[in-house]
């Protein structure tokens, strides 16, 4: 009997697949918050983007959580060899810390614009300081930065996932999509 291919499990596939929709979700109304008019459409807007990006971070958490009592498979050997191994896992980790760090500056965001962050509407964190406008500035700055960054980044990693796919024509794709897609 040939051995069933190594994929990523089910739950890893629905985390992956669940953060690529909130991230996306998150960027995009961070991007239009600004030119929604003033008053309480941008309070929801605000508030809508804050629970997107609560939820990039839980799903962070029981992601990592997973795939420590569930590791991955070991990296598909593809026609890159060593150099292409390095430069996968430099990329995962750059995304997982990216996937961190834009929340967390986010809520640095928040909190020197005095404001409290309400935990999916249910909690409210005050601000631990005193409201400053100049880091609040700041901080939303690098906020945006980081990310574009991060989308930049999924979308060269995700541009790597059909060169494999498409051109290598390997199993590198296949293993994060739904089986039932794939058909193996
Ligand atoms: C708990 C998580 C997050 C919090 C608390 C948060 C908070 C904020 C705040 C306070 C602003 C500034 C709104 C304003 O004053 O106009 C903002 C803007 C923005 N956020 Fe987030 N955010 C979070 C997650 C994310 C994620 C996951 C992304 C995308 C990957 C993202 C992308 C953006 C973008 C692109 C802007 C627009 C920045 C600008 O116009 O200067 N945020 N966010
Ligand atoms: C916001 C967007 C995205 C983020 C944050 C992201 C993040 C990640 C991370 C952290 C991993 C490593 C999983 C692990 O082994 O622990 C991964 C794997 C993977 N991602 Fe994404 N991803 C994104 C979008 C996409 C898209 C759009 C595609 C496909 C077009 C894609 C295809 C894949 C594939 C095929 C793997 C498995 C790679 C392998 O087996 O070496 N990703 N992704």
């Amino acid at each position: 009997m040939t051995p069933s291919p190594a994929r990523y499990s089910r739950p890893a596939k629905i985390f992956h697949w669940l953060t690529v929709f909130f991230v996306f979700a998150a960027w995009g109304l961070g991007l239009v918050g600004e030119d929604l008019p003033r008053g309480s459409i941008r309070h929801l807007g605000e508030f809508i983007h804050i629970l997107l990006g609560e939820t990039v971070v839980l799903l962070l958490l029981l992601r990592l959580v997973w795939r420590f009592i569930t590791p991955p498979p070991p990296l598909e050997p593809t026609e890159l060899g060593l150099a292409g191994a390095l430069a996968t896992r430099a990329v995962h980790l750059a995304l997982y810390g990216l996937l961190l760090a834009v929340p967390v500056v986010g809520v640095v965001t928040l909190f020197n614009g005095g404001e409290a962050l309400s935990i999916y509407g249910l909690y409210d964190i005050p601000s631990p300081w005193p409201k400053n406008r100049e880091l609040k500035h700041n901080s939303k700055e690098i906020h945006e930065l980081l990310a574009h960054i991060l989308v930049v980044l999924a979308l060269l990693h995700a541009a790597a996932a059909l060169v494999h796919h498409y051109v290598f024509k390997d199993r590198v794709l296949k293993r994060m999509l739904p089986r039932l897609l794939v058909g193996e």
